[in-house]
C-alpha cells in the first residue's frame, strides 16, 4: 500500500499549506493588533537663511534658501512593538505647496527604532537632520507647510504601511539677509588678528 515516502510527501504538503494559510492570516491581522502610542511635536522656531548649504548629500553647493527648524518631539511608541514587529521607522516630513509643484515633501528627520527601549523618544530643541529647501532654491511664494510625524512599522511578515500620526501647520519666513560665507571669512580673519 502506501510506503513511507508517499506518507512523508503528503505530510509535507499538508504542513506547507498550513504554513501558507498561517502566513496569510498573520500578514492580514498584524495591522489590527491594538496599540496605544503617544506622540507630540512642538515647533519652536523656523528660521530661513540664504547661503551655500553644507549638505553631505548634495555637493553642488548651490546658493539657496534653507530653513532651519527647532522642534521638540515626545513619543512613546513602545506599545507598537508586538511579536511581528521587526522595527519602527519614524520620520518627520515637511510638506508644502509651491507655484511649480502642488506637492513637495522633504524628509527632515528620521530614526530607526529597534526595540522598546529606543521607542521612548524625547528630543528637545532638535534641529532638522536633513536640509530643508525648495526645488527652486527659494521659499518665495510658499504659503504654508505642514510638519508631519510618520511611523512605518516594519513587520517580520506582512505588509508595510505608513501611519501619519501628528501634523502641525507652520510657515516659512522670508530669509534673514546674511552671507554665511562672508561671515565665516570675517570671523576667521578676526581670530587670526
Ligand atoms: C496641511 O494640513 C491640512 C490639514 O490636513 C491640509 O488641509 C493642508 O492642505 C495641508 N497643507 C499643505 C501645504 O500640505
Amino acid at each position: 500500500m502506501y510506503n513511507i515516502f508517499q506518507r512523508l510527501s503528503s505530510i509535507t504538503s499538508f504542513a506547507m499549506s498550513t504554513l501558507m494559510v498561517l502566513a496569510v492570516l498573520i500578514s492580514l491581522t498584524t495591522p489590527f493588533i491594538p496599540s496605544s502610542p503617544t506622540h507630540s511635536v512642538t515647533l519652536h522656531s523656523v528660521q530661513n537663511a540664504k547661503g551655500r548649504v553644507v549638505d553631505q548629500f548634495d555637493r553642488t553647493a548651490r546658493k539657496s534658501e534653507f530653513a532651519r527648524l527647532t522642534f521638540d518631539l515626545d513619543a512613546d511608541l513602545s506599545s507598537m512593538f508586538n511579536w511581528n514587529t521587526k522595527l519602527l521607522f519614524a520620520y518627520i516630513t515637511a510638506d508644502f505647496e509651491s507655484a511649480d509643484y502642488s506637492t513637495n515633501r522633504v524628509v527632515v528627520w528620521d530614526r530607526i527604532i529597534r526595540n522598546t527601549r529606543q521607542a521612548k523618544l524625547r528630543l528637545r530643541k532638535h534641529h532638522n537632520k536633513y536640509t530643508l529647501r525648495n526645488m527652486k532654491q527659494t521659499f518665495e511664494g510658499v504659503e504654508g507647510a505642514n510638519l508631519t510625524l510618520h511611523i512605518n512599522p516594519v513587520p517580520y511578515l506582512g505588509i508595510m504601511y505608513d501611519k501619519e500620526v501628528v501634523s502641525i501647520p507652520f510657515s516659512i519666513p522670508r530669509p534673514v539677509v546674511k552671507d554665511s560665507a562672508k561671515e565665516k571669512a570675517k570671523t576667521k580673519r578676526g581670530k587670526k588678528v
